[in-house]
């Protein structure tokens, strides 16, 4: 599509002229009560930083990803989802349907469980490093002359905590326990691990690996877990094209290897002030999140 064809990037949101209570990198979080609005933007980041640059529908693929995954995943795990058809959405936001249709979600306010629950497939990333580093991965000892980016014997549960700064920190499952309770870390890994193996299978399915994921957990009063935040999406998960797998290396990412390409090749420092990006990286970014949608929904975005 020519660029003068796509809307404009939605960076921040305002409802009746009320800015969000909370700003996370990428969603906006107006809180209703019992219950939160989420509103995936299409800000874009890169090595922890809002680069200055958004990509256009980015919030649209990010927001209907997750739906369509927790939709599909509601028999391993019930989650916080109420709806994401803005007629029911409170009176008040009704005015506020052009913003909201389509990248939206109103949802259950829960309290968050403080650890990120990762799975890993393949090795790659902070796991990788760690591996070379020491052998292992969150702990858990690996078979020795594992290439980069290799598939693992069996996916593993590699929790997380969040530093300050935004950084995840892994942790061993001890200290997840430590820090939540073993009990409930107990129900955390296996979840989040049968959750990692349904969305594996289906995106093995439609020729796209699923390296990695992470998952958020929440706490109802009545003390039941629900899956919160956003699920498999691009940006919380490590997506490679099956085509083009090869271990002994980083391979592609599926959605933000052109800003990472563009970001090195003008050799930004990772320290503000942030780089805006080009059209041309802009455009190219955008058709990879919605191939990435279009190959695991088969569905356009709407
Ligand atoms: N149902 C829910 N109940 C309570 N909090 C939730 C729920 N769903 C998501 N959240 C929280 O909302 C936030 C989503 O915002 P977002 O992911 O943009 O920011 P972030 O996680 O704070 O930062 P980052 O940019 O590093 O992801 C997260 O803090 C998440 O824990
Ligand atoms: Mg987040």
């Amino acid at each position: 599509m020519p660029a003068s064809l796509i809307a404009a990037p939605l960076l921040q949101t305002r409802l009746n002229g009320t800015a969000p209570h909370r700003q996370g990198k990428v969603r906006d979080i107006f809180d209703l009560g019992d219950r939160l609005l989420l509103v995936a933007t299409d800000r874009i980041s890169a090595f922890d930083f809002v680069l200055g640059s958004g990509i256009p529908d980015k919030g649209k693929v990010l927001t209907q990803l997750s739906a369509f995954w927790f939709e599909r995943t509601s028999h391993i795990v019930a989650n916080h989802v109420i709806s994401t058809k803005v007629a029911d959405y409170p009176a008040d936001l009704q005015g506020e349907a052009a913003v909201l249709t389509g990248r939206s979600m109103l949802v259950r306010r829960t309290s968050p469980v403080p650890i990120e629950c990762v799975a890993r497939g393949y090795l790659s990333g902070s796991g990788w490093k760690e591996y070379m580093a020491s052998g292992t991965v969150c702990g858990t000892p690996l078979p020795p002359g594992l290439r980069e980016s290799e598939r693992l014997p069996e996916p593993l549960f590699t929790p997380a905590t969040k530093a300050d700064s935004g950084h995840d920190i892994n942790i061993s499952e001890a200290e997840a326990g430590r820090l939540v309770g073993v009990d409930l870390v107990a129900r955390l890994r296996a979840l989040t691990l049968a959750l990692y193996e349904f969305g594996a299978r289906h995106a093995a399915g439609r020729g796209i690996i699923l390296a990695d994921t992470k998952f958020e957990f929440g706490l109802l009063p009545s003390g039941e877990i629900i899956l919160i935040d956003e699920v498999m999406t691009p940006d919380s998960s490590r997506y490679w094209p099956a085509d083009r797998y090869a271990p002994g290396g980083p391979q592609p990412s599926f959605d933000k290897q052109y800003v990472r390409d563009y970001l090195e090749s003008i050799r930004w420092n990772k320290q503000p002030p942030v780089p805006s990006l080009p059209d041309d990286v802009v455009a190219r970014t955008r058709d990879k999140y919605l191939e990435a949608f279009r190959l695991l929904t088969g569905k356009e975005v709407e």
